[in-house]
């Protein structure tokens, strides 16, 4: 089975230099502070029962540093780190193969484990919870069940929502960690801590104009940080200016709030065809041509952080502050 490398987003050279920029260790990791406090005590108690820690689930929007911690944890246990998605296993067998070459204490990080079949999920209770495989062996009336002992493991899950998971497999997790937005202030020191691994020299100003713009997202942030900082090569700056990253991110079409084309196709389609609501999430999907799931999972959380949109038991609703962050007037009701 392939182990996939990265999340989607980034391809090729970027996708290994993505790499590269993931802190290894808890403190190097800016930002998510409870969660990082939490996990440093069930780590540190892990370690002194010489266990391996309990399986945890990680959830939150893309880009928020899920596979970054997942590797993080497997680190600071001292073991192996191995990466799959719930997409990449199709089969049971395909989770029995890495089920059953993992190694005592290792960590197994499942991307995306809401998509996991179901037939593959009912493997991974009994390897959860007992450290077991049953398989079948043979067909028919000589067909027998045989159980497996596997080394005792731990499964880090990432998922957008929690609420995507069956509620078996939510249970089999000894820990919940939700992963938020980061404020400006940690956003800037990523920023700078990626300048500095770039080995250019990022102006505060510069720096805080691309956190602004982030969307509250790492992933985002590096992927600015860059463009910016091609801009500044091709100018033959010396250190990245204020000017330069806006000039960037004006042609990334990166709005002042860090809203992209397709936020603005959402926010004014909503607005244009049906006075900002309410509206179905179906109908919003088949109006800008996205899936309702990426608009839910990628889209939506951060215009909701941002108090642009608000869900309503008849659909979503453009706020008054939508309408002020283009500069319309709210429609009568
Ligand atoms: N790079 C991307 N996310 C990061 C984080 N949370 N801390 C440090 N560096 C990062």
């Amino acid at each position: 089975m392939e182990e996939r490398m990265l999340s989607g987003e980034l391809q090729g050279a970027e996708a290994n230099e993505e790499l590269s920029l993931r802190p290894e260790k808890l403190d190097q990791y800016i930002g998510q502070d409870k969660t990082k406090k939490n996990l440093s005590i069930f780590i540190e108690a892990a370690r002194m029962r010489e266990e391996p820690l309990d399986h945890t689930l990680l959830f939150g929007p893309p880009g928020l540093g899920k596979t970054t911690l997942a590797s993080i944890i497997a680190n600071e246990m001292g073991v192996q780190f191995r990466m799959t998605s719930g997409p990449a296993i199709e089969r049971a067998g395909d989770l029995a193969a890495i089920l059953s070459s993992l190694e005592a204490g290792d960590v197994l990080f499942i991307d995306e484990i809401h998509r996991l079949p179901r037939s593959v999920e009912e493997v991974l209770y009994p390897a959860m919870e007992d450290f077991c495989l049953d398989i079948v062996v043979g067909t028919g009336p000589s067909a027998r069940s045989v159980r497996l002992d596997l080394p005792p493991f731990t499964l880090v899950g990432a998922t957008t929502r929690a609420g995507l998971l069956s509620a078996p497999l939510r249970d089999r997790f000894g820990v919940h960690s939700r992963l938020d937005f980061y404020d400006n202030t940690a956003l800037c020191s990523i920023i700078e801590r990626t300048a500095d691994i770039f080995d250019v020299v990022i102006e505060k100003s510069a720096a805080a104009e691309v956190a602004r713009r982030s969307r509250g997202t790492p992933r985002i942030a590096n992927r600015l940080l860059r463009r910016v900082r091609d801009i500044a090569q091709v100018k033959r700056e010396n250190s990245i200016g204020l000017e330069t990253a806006q000039q960037a991110l004006r042609m990334l079409q990166v709005d002042a709030r860090g809203l992209d084309h397709i936020d603005h196709k959402l926010l004014l389609g909503m607005m244009d065809g049906f006075k900002g609501g309410p509206v179905g999430l179906d109908t919003i999907s088949a109006t800008i041509g996205e899936e309702s799931q990426t608009i839910e999972d990628v889209y939506e959380p951060y215009l909701l952080q941002l108090g642009f949109i608000q869900r309503t038991p008849r659909g979503r609703v453009v706020t008054p502050m939508a309408y002020a962050h283009f500069d319309r007037e709210v429609p009568e009701a």
